[in-house]
């Protein structure tokens, strides 16, 4: 299991408008060979954002890297730029390696 994990801090007034760019977007995850599950999470308010991180869970490392390298992440990020006033700063890209796995 292969956790990547962007966080976005989103001005306030925004935080909705962000919401909805998520929700109603074309997602092209689904067919892509090694994903597993993806959620958008909303984190704590601060005073001058609110913070979200998109969660994706993949196979391993080479699903992920594939990912990047095709047509569907172009496809997923061909509007990126244009909710660049979204954002205070670009997102912060974290990637974690599962050490350990319980599920229900
Ligand atoms: C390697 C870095 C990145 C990773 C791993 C990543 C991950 C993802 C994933 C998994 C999705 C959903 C794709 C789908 O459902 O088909 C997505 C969409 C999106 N990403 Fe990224 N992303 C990256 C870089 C960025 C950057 C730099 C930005 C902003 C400047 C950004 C903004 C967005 C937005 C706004 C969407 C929603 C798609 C839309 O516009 O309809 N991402 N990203």
């Amino acid at each position: 299991m292969y956790l990547t994990m962007n966080r976005f801090k989103v001005v306030k007034a925004e935080a909705a408008a962000f919401e909805e760019l998520w929700k109603t977007r074309d997602s092209h995850l689904g067919d892509v060979p090694g994903f597993v599950s993806f959620a958008l999470m909303k984190g704590p308010e601060a005073e001058d954002h609110v913070l979200y991180a998109s969660h994706t869970i993949w196979a391993d490392e080479a699903s992920f890297t594939a990912w990047t390298k095709s047509e569907a992440f172009r496809a997923a990020h061909g509007g990126a730029k244009s909710s660049g006033h979204m954002y205070l700063a670009p997102p912060d890209l974290e990637i974690f390696e599962a050490v350990q796995v319980l599920t229900a």
